[in-house]
């Protein structure tokens, strides 16, 4: 269940003398879509259903609140936390997380397997007409699949990591892109991460999220995530990688990296991931609350 709701709605179960149980079954029942009234008769003793009505009242607006379902835009430069922080906040928010990353890395995989150089855009047209990307949502972890091939884990690959960078530069493989990301998320309830995400998939999301770190301290978190997966990896080599990789990602012509306008800026360098999804989570609930009133 949704814990802003949960949190808000608790509070009221105990002013008026609801146990947290009942709370609990009454939300899960509104948002199965059931019956108010029945689940009402149902939860509660008679002579408590009179406390009801104010619960009623509240919980309605609250759903109605977490059921619209906001867009929530996370970009920034690799390894500043953005994945991390959006799987956290999304299984925080009951919400979907997709990651716009990786279909720019099953693309260039696509490319790769075909032998197929970024520079050969007639080559490359062909190949985006024919592949079929997609992800399938869990909260344990998404699946990315390539022509219904998992690859979740070789896209996640160093050589992987640049040709995405260099394909990702290339209208046809953006148009793409950016259509599939739209169709994944119009139905909101998302939280997408990426580089464009707030400037050009999503222009209307709710709530923008830009965040950054150091170069520094994002080469160490990199190297660690390596050495973590078994392939440790040189410090200089990865900040170096890096740095060029986001000097490519934010002057390319077509939806460079940059912050929308009306983004909120975290740096997260000396956050710890605990600290980046609380700061987050700060905002949607305010976010949210602001919209109920
Ligand atoms: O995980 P990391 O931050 O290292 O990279 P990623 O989010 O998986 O993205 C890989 C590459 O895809 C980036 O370097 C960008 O060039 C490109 N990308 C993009 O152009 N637009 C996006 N919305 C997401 C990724």
């Amino acid at each position: 269940m949704n814990d802003v709701l949960v949190k808000h709605f608790s509070c009221h179960a105990i002013s008026c003398l609801l146990t947290s149980t009942e709370a609990s079954e009454i939300m899960r029942g509104i948002f199965a879509g059931k019956m108010l009234q029945t689940i009402i008769w149902r939860t509660l003793p008679k002579k408590r259903l009179t406390a009801f009505s104010y619960i009623k009242f509240d919980a309605m607006k609250w759903k109605n609140c977490i059921m619209k379902k906001f867009i929530i835009a996370i970009d920034g430069p690799a390894s500043s936390g953005k994945s991390t922080t959006a799987k956290l906040l999304a299984k925080k928010l009951g919400y979907v997380y997709l990651d716009s990353g990786a279909m720019y890395r099953a693309c260039a995989l696509a490319a790769l397997q075909a032998g197929i150089e970024h520079s050969d855009t007639d080559n490359l047209n062909k190949i985006l007409e024919n592949i079929d990307i997609s992800i399938e949502y869990s909260p344990d972890g998404n699946r990315v699949l390539l022509n219904n091939i998992d690859v979740t884990t070789r896209i996640r690959e160093e050589d992987i990591s640049r040709l995405s960078s260099d394909i990702s530069v290339l209208r046809p493989v953006r148009e793409k892109m950016v259509a599939l990301q739209r169709k994944m998320g119009e139905k909101g309830g998302v939280i997408m991460d990426g580089r464009d995400i707030g400037t050009v998939v999503f222009p209307n999301a709710e709530l923008k999220f830009f965040m950054i770190a150091t170069a520094e301290e994002r080469a160490r978190r990199r190297c660690e995530e390596l050495q973590n997966k078994g392939k440790p990896a040189c410090y200089e080599t990865v900040l170096k990688e890096m740095q060029e990789r986001d000097l490519q990602d934010s002057t390319r012509a077509l939806a460079p990296l940059k912050p929308a306008e009306d983004s909120i800026c975290i740096d997260t360098t000396s956050l710890s991931i605990e600290e980046q999804v609380e700061v987050l989570y700060n905002y949607v609930s305010a976010k949210l609350t602001k919209g109920n009133n």
